[in-house]
């Protein structure tokens, strides 16, 4: 049995690769520690308010923090700290923190704490995501720093905490995937460079939301489900809430996810996703695991954000399936 933990592999990977600074390395290692934490949260979330006499302060007079919250300010706590980040961007806040200069490092990073939290209150998949981007000039970082397109991310990843707590990353060569073991508290090899396989098995869509959706994500979903044996159809149908749980799925068994553009809310016709949290940190695992990433007319990474909180139509997974949406989005024009 050959057993590799997530510190020992990134060394190695980044020792196989020439590179020598090793702060990248320790920065990774950084969110491994911090998914440990959240992980430990996770797992006793539900006990946390049962212990919590008020339902606000817990038996060591600590306030009982929802956990999203906790999330946040645990990673970008502990990452400000770390001298390794100049300026950190997060779903939960409104400005990036910017990191006095004194201790800060040569890399950003844009983070969705707690994804999925609709999921905390019933014990379903939720996760952690991360964008890693190099620093831009020299001097103060700014804003501007989290505002990049995706393509420059120098490392991506999300944790998932699921049945068992998962910590898959890529650094632009390939994708790893670590287990907890929680009896000695390490993050274990256990997906060694993953790739989508050969066909598609599953699509991940708020179905509900169909009577919202634009003529081509119609077209598209109704080819899904056409009955051809050849092409494996019609594929099976999984959405659990949570991205980095749909995406995971997808990834390892073979699927799309879809959060496309609607017209629900007529003021919002860009969909729910953010850029920067979320469809950039995935498009850039999906592109390494032989996928691709899509609004439907371009691809996420290359998208230049204007704003940290932006939101994009997000179809991403396999290449074939990815591509066909575009197709349909084609052929509407
Ligand atoms: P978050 O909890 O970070 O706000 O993200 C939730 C996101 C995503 O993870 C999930 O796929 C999607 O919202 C679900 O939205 P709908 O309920 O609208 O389908
Ligand atoms: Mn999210
Ligand atoms: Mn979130």
């Amino acid at each position: 049995m050959t057993l590799t933990t997530i510190e020992r592999h990134i060394v190695e990977e980044e020792r196989r690769h020439g590179l020598t600074s090793g702060t990248l390395t320790n920065l990774l290692y950084d969110i491994a520690v911090a998914a440990k934490v959240i992980s430990r949260e996770v797992r006793r979330a539900g006990l946390t308010n049962i212990i919590g006499s008020t339902g606000d302060v817990n038996v060591q007079g600590e306030t009982v923090q929802k956990l999203d919250i906790y999330a946040n300010d645990l990673l970008s706590g502990y990452l400000a700290k770390s001298g390794r980040v100049c300026a950190i961007g997060s779903e939960e806040l409104a400005k990036p923190i910017m990191v006095p200069e004194k201790q800060a490092g040569k890399y950003v990073v844009n983070l969705d704490p707690l994804d999925g939290s609709g999921n905390i209150a019933v014990n379903a998949s939720i996760g952690t995501i991360f964008s890693i981007l190099p620093k831009l000039g020299q001097g103060a970082a700014t804003e501007a720093d989290c505002l990049q397109p995706g393509r420059n991310q120098v490392a991506a990843g999300y944790v998932m905490y699921g049945s068992s707590t998962v910590f898959v990353y890529s650094t632009g060569l390939g994708v790893y995937g670590f287990t907890l073991d929680p009896t000695v508290g390490e993050f274990v090899l256990s997906h060694s460079r993953i790739r989508y396989p050969g066909h598609c098995k599953f699509y991940s869509i708020n179905e509900g939301y169909a009577s919202y959706w634009d003529e081509p994500t119609r077209r598209y979903i109704e080819w899904v489900k056409g009955i051809d044996p050849a092409s494996h159809r019609p594929y099976g149908h999984r959405y659990i809430g949570a991205m980095v749980a749909d995406f995971h799925r997808n990834m390892l068994e073979g699927g799309v996810f879809l959060y496309p553009r609607d017209n629900k809310d007529p003021q919002k016709t860009t969909g729910k996703l953010r850029l920067l949290f979320e469809a950039n940190p995935m498009a850039f695992l999906a592109e390494q695991a032989g996928g691709a990433a899509t609004t439907g007319t371009e691809r996420i990474l290359t998208i230049t954000p204007t704003d940290l909180h932006q939101r994009v139509p997000v179809i991403v997974g396999m290449a074939s399936e990815v591509e066909r949406y575009e197709n349909f989005v084609r052929q509407s024009h």
